[in-house]
């Protein structure tokens, strides 16, 4: 497998902070240029922090994290705190960073990278809103041409929503930045709550995870016991579910991974279903396909895949 160059689009949260802490653990399929953050989960000081904690927590000082919009394109932020805690990454009690965050602005870096590098060689993976992805295509629409392919987090069909009944958390906070996006003509692939909500932290994958007897196999545990806490009361499920991780292990097993190309479009305009992901899964419109809509995992190759990479920080 050649080596992907990749951009971290990322809102942590503890998933996001796996999905982060998987890429650093497999540099011989992954280069990751940089990390953009934005806000999402909890406030864009916070995601910019955490994300360093997390670089820091792996050793890797060197990769740059850049801060980036710290509000939706049209409407007020919603944050998660109800599901991540106030840091954003309660669970593992982690030092303060000291790296310092880069500039430019996550846009211009993101607008920087896919003009300097090679056309069709950066793959972007926003596992966040789409607000910074957006921007930086409204910004400088040469750059589309440029993306190798959009890996992201984001949407549901079968399971509908997790913030409102209708929507998904990324995609409800910026619809408008999701439509921009899914409308952009990139190559799209979509890891929903569908699949998502099938790579659950049960005890036994925990376990492995504080087995591993490091730091970052024990602070792994921790987030996605807190983590866990909220989809089990709500969901009834057995474990927390690693949403944002499955965008990096789509690329380094797509194998794990099946679905459909189909044509998605993004409510933006009524209140009650904001921000949906209208997946014509059934194929039951003429509209033209727009990405490749996730909806099944190999969990135990997915954990299997997960676990022996995060033994090796
Ligand atoms: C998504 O929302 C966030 O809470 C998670 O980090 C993930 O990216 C799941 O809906
Ligand atoms: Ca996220």
């Amino acid at each position: 497998m050649s080596k992907r160059k990749i951009i971290i689009d990322t809102d942590p949260g503890q998933d996001d902070a796996v999905a982060i802490l998987l890429a650093l653990a497999s540099p011989d399929e992954i280069e990751l240029l940089g990390i953009t953050c934005v806000a999402g989960n909890v406030p864009l000081d916070l995601t910019a922090k955490n994300a360093r904690m997390i670089c820091e927590l792996a050793n890797r000082t060197d990769v740059p994290v850049f801060a980036g919009c710290d509000r939706p394109l049209g409407r007020n932020l919603v944050t998660a705190e109800h599901v991540h805690g106030r840091s954003g990454l309660d669970g593992p009690d982690l030092p303060e960073p000291v790296m310092e965050l880069r500039q430019p602005h996550a846009v211009d870096f993101i607008i920087d990278t896919l003009r300097s590098e090679s056309n069709g060689t950066v793959t972007l993976c926003p596992i966040g809103p789409l607000t910074n992805i957006a921007t930086a295509f409204n910004n400088a629409p040469d750059i589309i041409d440029k993306v190798h392919e959009i890996v992201l987090m984001g949407g549901a069909y079968f399971e509908v929503g997790n913030i409102t009944p209708a929507a998904e958390f990324n995609i409800h906070v910026d619809p408008h930045a999701a439509k921009c996006v899914f409308r952009s003509g990139a190559p799209i692939t979509v890891m929903p709550l569908d699949v998502t909500h099938k790579a659950l932290v049960t005890k036994p994958r925990n376990d492995a995870f504080r087995s591993l007897g490091t730091s970052v196999g024990t602070a792994v545990a921790q987030m996605t016991d807190f983590f866990e806490r909220y989809d089990r009361e709500k969901y009834g499920s057995a474990g927390a579910p690693l949403h944002d991780p499955c965008v990096i292990a789509y690329l380094l097993r797509p194998d794990l991974f099946s679905g459909r190309h189909i044509n998605v479009e993004i409510e933006t305009t009524s209140e009650l279903t904001m921000g949906m992901t209208v997946a014509d899964w059934w194929r039951v419109t003429d509209r033209e396909p727009n990405a490749y809509f996730v909806g099944d995992i190999d969990a135990d190759g997915f954990f299997d895949l997960l676990t022996e990479r995060l033994a090796r920080l």
